[in-house]
């Protein structure tokens, strides 16, 4: 059985705590919008995709229980519900082009008169409840390009990997992205080693991406993010995978803090640098990563563990909690569901595509 952070079944919307992890395996309710907004907020559930889908899922639970009168009702309380959850965290790009796209939709619905209230509700709840089962399919398709790609590279031997942060069935609605490039591989027996990174200050790495890899049987070892250049000299490793909140038009991408400086100690030593996501992850209206907005995240994230302090009381902090990893860094390639892209082919390509696709 894969771990699975989000369940939805006979419209009833549960996510895994992350919070809780790896001590508690806990399922706690999401009734409403206002219980998404709070659950992606704290960070009970988080990832690009599935901050999206839990986003999205707790409007359809919502709209299930809710009655309205007409269809401008409707789509009024779908606007407002979905410009509210796109305010609880702003790095990821997925959230806000899922609004977009829901709102855009609702908007045509209640404008074409062929379709009654009941219709316009159907296709809206049926539309968010296909998030679920894409996201898990596009992570499968994403993975095997990867794989593919790696392999070829080093001539369909074995690899090690390094990977930061968690990108996993826990980040998403299942399988995952960098993680999911990784599981391929040891589906296929040819994964020698993951080294995760712990990913501070929010441990994403020694609390999430450990436990998948123990809950999975795959062969990791735990790092700390101060480690990795030395990993690279001692040991070395094949490939870096990552996963990413929004990639732009130039290739820069945006992801967990840390990822620049393992880009960077990847590119000393030569080691090819990839990132894996979504398309739904792309932003065609950003030219550069200078224009992503970073989020910084409470100081008690950094100089507290459990409730414990672990700093210098009254010490000042700064607690960005992404990075951006210029285009130049990302050596292997850009992962999507749609092949493996060096970030300058992106603009040709991929925008294309993705502008057809989703907004
Ligand atoms: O702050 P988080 O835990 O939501 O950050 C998550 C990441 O940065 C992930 O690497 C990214 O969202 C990719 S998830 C498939």
């Amino acid at each position: 059985m894969t771990l699975e952070a989000i369940k939805y079944e006979n419209d009833t919307l549960e996510i895994l705590d992350q919070l809780l992890l790896p001590g508690e395996h806990k399922y706690i309710p999401i009734s409403s919008v206002e219980d998404g907004w709070k659950a992606i907020k704290l960070m009970q559930v988080r990832g690009a995709p599935a901050i999206a889908i839990v986003g999205c899922l707790s409007l359809a639970v919502e709209l299930k229980k809710t009655l309205f009168s007409s269809k401008e009702e409707l789509s009024k309380f779908i606007e407002e519900k979905l410009n509210y959850l796109v305010t609880s965290r702003p790095t990821a790009v997925n959230m806000g082009k899922a609004a977009k796209k829901f709102i855009q939709k609702s908007e045509s619905l209640t404008t074409n008169s062929k379709f009654t209230l009941q219709d316009m509700l159907k296709r809206i709840v049926t539309a968010i409840e296909e998030m679920l089962p894409n996201d898990i399919s596009v992570n499968k398709t994403l993975s095997k390009y990867g794989a593919d790609h790696i392999l070829q590279m080093f001539n369909d031997e074995p690899v090690d990997i390094l990977t930061h942060c968690n990108t996993g069935s826990l980040a998403t609605a299942g399988y995952g992205t960098a993680l999911g490039v990784i599981r391929t591989l040891h589906e296929r027996k040819k994964l020698l080693h993951v080294y995760c990174t712990e990913t501070r200050p929010y441990n994403q790495g020694a609390r999430l991406t450990a436990y998948e890899h123990v809950y999975e049987k795959m062969p990791a070892t735990l790092i700390c993010d101060s480690m990795v250049s030395t990993l690279m000299d001692r040991r070395g490793v094949s490939a870096v995978i990552v996963g990413a909140d929004r990639v732009v038009v130039n290739g820069d991408t945006a992801n967990k803090i840390g990822t620049y400086q393992l880009a960077i100690a990847a590119k000393h030593h030569d080691i090819p640098f990839y990132v894996a996501c979504p398309t739904t992850t792309f932003d065609p209206h950003l030219e550069t990563g200078k224009d992503i907005h970073i989020e910084e995240r409470p100081h008690e994230e950094m100089t507290h563990f459990n409730g414990v302090s672990v700093a210098a009381p009254g010490i000042n902090c700064w607690n960005p909690a992404f990075d951006v990893t210029p285009a130049s860094l990302i050596t292997g390639g850009i992962v999507t569901e749609f092949g493996v892209f060096k970030p300058s082919e992106l603009a040709e390509k991929l925008v294309p595509i993705v502008m057809s696709l989703h907004l």
